[in-house]
């Protein structure tokens, strides 16, 4: 699909991404529209900093510069991740009504402290999620994702958003955290439902919630090989310092249990919304380029080299919220202000000039990208993540080599947000199979031999923008993750 130009200045229609002070919105129609195209805009503009407008209007500074990104992850004394710094917040300009507030709002996990708080916290994470092996997900991967080609390849067709990369990493991360297999198609609607913003999205999330609870009164009785026994075993006893940090002014002490549950939700969904939108970007390009698609099925690129391309050009966080200084500061000469807040722009990074001057030049193995992040809160579930990709992926393609778009190029849609573009479906068909319990497992052994020994092609490009697309009215989590 063609992608709406950003109006140029002196257009009636450039105003609608301009708000007080000539700043920019990250928000609204003109930014949903081509966020990659606005952010090479405020990098032309501004240099490898901007000050830009997030929801309501509050003034934030976009970080353009792949090593200005670095800088920012990796300097938590000058750039924390404790929200409560932030002057809008404090001064009362961010209401519990206010889109940010479900992302910004502090609270004590992980991802919201930082110093010996934070390494207490994510140490707890990062133990429980080290004791899988990753051959041990890998199965678990391979099983999850025969089931679900099952659902659909007697029929010939199917939406590998919706019924592929929505649930695959779902079913993964409800059997490692705990929940019992018999809960978690009902746990993969919730979640769906509350991310699509529906009128049943409060209860799904709930519903949720309730699981997670009750799901830590059976581990506390009957433990397992899962996060969710880990992490009681963990926080079973709280010390002096934890009580003191898990006490916030606004909330009653927590309790351990209700730590893990907030931590098991940070894993459980965090894994599940980025891990979903790596598949859906990466079986687009399977889809869509065909050099591509020759060039993983030939063999000169390999799965992981293929997931490396998505994710410098097209990491599933576009940029992550947020960052606030902790004292008066500069970055790429920008005049920060002591509770400024500080936006880290992943996508912009990983196509900044100064670090990647050639976009063509292929990225394979190169993993300097900006997609896990840096730094202490560098994403913890990469391996994870990866290994739900990778192995997924290549079960799906060696079952189905000949899945093809159903529809045209053109008419596929994305949902754009502060921190995410999504694909909003991927229509495919196929021969139709009679169901068979395993395929081959290799997806060089099952492609057409046409598809083999074709020229290397260039590296790949992430898919031009694409506008919004209709259907469901976003949620206010979809229109910050987007869904
Ligand atoms: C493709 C998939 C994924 C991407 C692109 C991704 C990206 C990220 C990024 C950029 C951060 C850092 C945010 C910041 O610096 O503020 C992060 C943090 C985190 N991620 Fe991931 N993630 C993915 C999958 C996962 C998975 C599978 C898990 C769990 C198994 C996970 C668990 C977490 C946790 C717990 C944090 C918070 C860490 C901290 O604050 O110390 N993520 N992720």
């Amino acid at each position: 699909m063609s992608t709406p130009p950003i109006s140029p200045p002196g257009c009636p229609a450039h105003g609608l991404g301009l708000g007080p002070g000539g700043l920019r919105r990250l928000y609204g129609p003109e930014a949903e529209a081509d966020p990659l195209g606005l952010y090479e805009q405020l990098r032309h503009q501004h240099g490898q900093v901007a000050p830009v407008l997030v929801q309501g209007d509050l003034m934030a500074w976009l970080v353009l510069g792949h090593r200005e990104n670095l800088h920012v992850l990796q300097n938590p004394s000058l750039f924390s991740r404790d929200s409560r710094l932030w002057r809008d917040m404090a001064e009362g300009r961010v209401p519990p009504e206010h889109p940010l507030t479900p992302v910004a709002a502090w609270q004590p996990v992980a991802n919201f402290v930082d110093g010996s708080h934070h390494k207490r916290l994510r140490g707890a994470v990062t133990e429980a999620l080290g004791r899988f092996d990753r051959r041990g997900i890998r199965t678990h991967v391979t099983r999850f994702a025969n089931q679900l080609i099952e659902r659909f390849e007697s029929v010939g067709q199917a939406d590998l958003v919706a019924d592929f990369a929505e649930r695959l990493p779902m079913l993964v991360m409800c059997r490692l955290i705990g929940l019992p297999e018999s809960e978690t198609p009902r746990l993969v609607e919730a979640a769906l439902d509350m991310i699509a913003g529906t009128d049943t999205a409060v209860a799904s999330n709930a519903y949720i919630t309730t699981a997670l609870q009750q799901l830590v009164v059976e581990k506390r009785e009957r433990p397992g090989h899962d996060v969710a026994s880990y992490l009681i075993a963990h926080w079973s006893e709280l010390s002096d310092d934890d009580r003191a940090m898990l006490t916030d002014d606004d909330r009653s002490e927590l309790t351990g249990d209700e730590i893990v549950v907030e931590h098991l939700r940070l894993v459980l969904i965090g894994a599940f919304t980025k891990t979903a939108n790596l598949i859906s970007s990466m079986l687009h390009l399977v889809v869509t380029d065909r050099r591509f698609r020759t060039h993983l099925s030939g063999g000169q690129m390999t799965l992981p080299d293929a997931l490396d391309q998505v994710l410098w050009d097209a990491p599933p966080l576009t940029s992550v919220l947020g960052r606030w200084a902790t004292s008066d500061t500069k970055l790429a000469g920008q005049p920060i202000r002591a509770g400024d807040m500080v936006l880290l722009g992943l996508a912009a990074g990983n196509v900044d000039p100064a670090a990647r001057p050639d976009l063509t030049a292929p990225v394979h193995g190169n993993r300097s990208h900006l997609a896990f992040g840096s730094g202490p809160h560098e994403c913890p579930g990469e391996d994870i993540a990866l290994a739900i990709a990778d192995t997924g992926i290549d079960t799906l393609l060696a079952r189905l080599p000949d899945i093809q778009l159903a529809v045209d190029e053109a008419d596929l849609r994305w949902t754009s947000s502060l921190m995410s573009r999504n694909l909003t479906a991927l229509p495919v068909t196929f021969e139709m199979r009679l169901t068979t319990p395993a395929g081959p497992t290799k997806v060089s052994d099952a492609l057409p031999p046409e598809h083999r020994n074709t020229p290397l092609p260039a590296a790949m490009m992430a898919p031009a923008a694409q506008a919004a697309s209709g259907g469901k009215a976003p949620s206010l989590w979809s229109r910050l993750f987007g869904g």
